[in-house]
């Protein structure tokens, strides 16, 4: 089913004043992704559609529209660099100076889950059996619900795995039936998943030590990366690291100081005593 001009630009519109998601080029995809849902729902064509998204008060259509538009691409390992800084440098500092062993981390944006999954198999991997005696559990969130939904499953199809390294298949996951696997109880217990719109303040109560906000900028403008990379600033303690995907530009404003491609750090007092590099 094809989607007017006109339609499409007020949609377009729509998206990126309540989402933040750039769908201008998008066109195509916009129509595969949502005509058999509409049709399914005994709309007649797009226009009908929108007429009833806009005039929905319930959310509910909102909701399910944006479980089809946004793209929930992820993988375990993905930009593997990060999980190296992570453990070799975020967890090694604080290993050293973090006296209450309680660190906040967010992983904003996480799709299915393997993000912040991710980071609890890291953590377990670096702190080994000191990791009872912390309190580094993860605030994982999305726009998704279809994405939060199975991400609070754990379950993924064996080829997911394939890149995690030797043996953790074994220790971190459980093999539910053929070809599928879920993250053990232990990791699901350090990942709280929740919903929110990035393009919603920040209104959680801790300062982040970690903000990862990998490959969900890409389909923000440069205004709309501007604006959340200040509130992202604004969230972090001081010290505290901000991951962005390496195919990201940061925007032209960012205050956050560059440790490396992809890692920067907040440092607000000239940075003593604090690493910054490897
Ligand atoms: C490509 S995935 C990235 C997943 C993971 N961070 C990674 O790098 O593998 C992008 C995710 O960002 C989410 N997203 C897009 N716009 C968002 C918004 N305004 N607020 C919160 N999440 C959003 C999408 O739902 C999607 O799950």
């Amino acid at each position: 089913m094809q989607i007017l001009d006109c339609d499409f630009e007020r949609l377009v519109t729509f998206v990126k004043f309540k989402y933040g998601i750039n769908l201008q080029d998008k066109k195509f995809l916009v129509e595969t992704r949502l005509s058999n849902y509409i049709l399914d729902c005994g709309f007649s064509d797009f226009a009908e559609y929108c007429t009833a998204l806009y005039n929905d008060t319930s959310g509910r259509e909102v909701a399910n529209m944006i479980n089809r538009i946004t793209t929930n691409h992820t993988y375990f390992m993905r930009e593997t660099e990060h999980f190296d800084h992570f453990m070799n440098v975020f967890l090694a500092d604080a290993v050293k100076n973090r006296e209450d062993k309680t660190l906040a981390i967010w992983s904003a944006g996480c799709s299915f889950g393997n993000e912040p999954y991710n980071l609890a198999m890291c953590a377990c991997e670096f702190l080994g059996a000191r990791k009872r005696e912390w309190d580094c559990r993860i605030l994982a969130t999305d726009v998704s619900f279809h994405a939060l939904r199975n991400a609070k499953n754990g379950m993924y199809p064996e080829q997911d795995l394939e890149q995690l390294p030797p043996g953790w298949r074994e220790k971190y996951f459980i093999k539910k039936a053929k070809g599928i696997y879920q993250v053990t109880d232990e990791i699901r217990s350090d990942v709280i998943f929740k919903y929110h719109n990035l393009m919603e303040p920040i209104e959680f109560k801790r300062k982040f030590d970690l903000i990862l906000c990998r490959n969900v900028m890409i389909y923000f403008d440069e205004r709309t990366k501007s604006m959340l990379c200040r509130r992202f600033y604004d969230a972090s303690a001081e010290g505290g690291y901000l991951y962005i995907g390496h195919a990201e530009a940061a925007p032209y404003d960012m205050m956050y100081r560059k440790v490396k491609t992809a890692i920067y750090q907040k440092i607000t007092h000239g940075g003593e005593g604090l690493r910054t590099t490897e």
